[in-house]
């Protein structure tokens, strides 16, 4: 199984951005965190990160025929990109939605998710974690729980 993480406009920041909601680890660090749990989960995985919406459409893709699964966190995008969740759709890749603070327990306009009409789940709120559940998400295929 062969895993793309999408990280969208932002979270190359991550570290040095408002690390009392995101935490002081940086881009890096969920990389690498991500790469060992592939490892130890026995999958492969590839990564993106852009802070620019046409550029994460063409990520998505392109992952076709090449990856099995993707897990995004579109960022800010998460909230006004209808391209995004029709790249989604388009290449029918089964993908985990994943957000390391809780969207809907902040400003009302980050409620709306359009990339969750989407995924087959939703992990937020968990931190750098989320992502390593939702590559398990993925492999396990129980990916039904979009709290
Ligand atoms: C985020 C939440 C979004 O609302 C925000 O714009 C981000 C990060 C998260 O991971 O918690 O950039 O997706």
């Amino acid at each position: 199984m062969n895993i793309l993480i999408i990280n969208g406009p932002n979270l190359n920041m991550l570290g040095i951005r408002e690390p009392d909601i995101y935490g002081k680890n940086t881009y890096q660090d969920l990389v690498d965190m991500i790469r060992s749990h592939a490892e130890k989960r026995g999958v492969s995985c590839g990564f993106f990160q852009s802070n620019h919406e046409g550029a994460i459409v063409d990520a998505i893709q392109d992952a076709m025929g090449k990856y099995d699964g993707i897990i995004i966190n579109p960022a800010a995008y998460t909230h006004t990109s209808v391209a995004i969740l029709d790249a989604v759709k388009s290449v029918g890749i089964k993908t985990v939605e994943v957000h390391i603070s809780d969207p809907d327990q902040r400003e009302d306009f980050r409620k709306i998710s359009y990339v969750r009409l989407a995924a087959i789940a939703t992990v937020k709120g968990k931190g750098f974690s989320g992502y390593l559940e939702a590559m398990d998400i993925l492999i396990d295929g129980n990916g039904e729980d979009k709290s």
